[in-house]
């Protein structure tokens, strides 16, 4: 890891979950199908998708759940658009309305090919949601369905995201600095 700080909280944990709470009130009647499965793309996504079930529980909504584990080929800089499956989902979603879950929306690649990805599994609809969303770095023009905020262009850390598989477990999301570009 380069050398780096995490001192700025761009989103606090109260504002996390007063906006989790509106999105799944957002989210809940796109969320009404019978046959609904959510999918987690691993690993970004597992604290979010926690806090979301949780929510549209209170909502009446009773997904199945699983998790794909997805990752891009190549440095973060190509835009080849190859995905790899390290992990595939367990469940049949043929004729199912899946609800795919990520934590940041980036360069879109990865949402991209999720979405083909379950379509050619016979899912009857996908639609998605995503907790942060960073426009900035769009490669591939994707929008979620969903979005919990809009982030600037900076490296982002914390309730599922990391920077080198550290950081996770913050409960908020932090910009990383990284003292030698200071
Ligand atoms: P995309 O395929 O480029 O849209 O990127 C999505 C994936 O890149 C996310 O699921 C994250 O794992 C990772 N990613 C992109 N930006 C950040 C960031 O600022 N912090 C941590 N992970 C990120
Ligand atoms: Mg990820």
């Amino acid at each position: 890891m380069k050398p780096h700080h995490i001192r700025d909280i761009l989103i606090s944990e109260e504002a996390i979950e007063q906006r989790v709470d509106t999105l799944v009130g957002e989210m809940q009647a796109a969320c009404k199908s019978d046959n609904l499965v959510m999918i987690g793309i691993l690993r970004g996504s597992f604290i979010f998708l926690a806090d979301l079930v949780r929510g549209l529980y209170r909502h009446g909504v009773r997904p199945r759940i699983d998790f794909m584990t997805l990752e891009s080929y190549g440095s973060g800089t190509t835009s080849s658009g190859e995905v790899r499956v390290i992990k595939d989902i367990r469940m049949d979603v043929d004729g199912a309305d899946v609800m795919l879950v990520d934590d940041i929306l980036d360069s879109g690649r990865t949402l991209t090919f999720a979405v083909k990805h379950l379509l050619a599994k016979g899912a009857r609809s996908v639609q998605t949601v995503a907790l942060l969303d960073k426009p900035a770095q769009r490669v591939f023009p994707f929008n979620a369905d969903f979005v919990g905020f809009t982030v600037p262009d900076e490296f982002v850390v914390g309730y599922g995201l990391d920077y080198d598989s550290f950081y996770r477990e913050l409960p908020y999301i932090a910009k990383v600095t990284f003292t030698d570009a200071e």
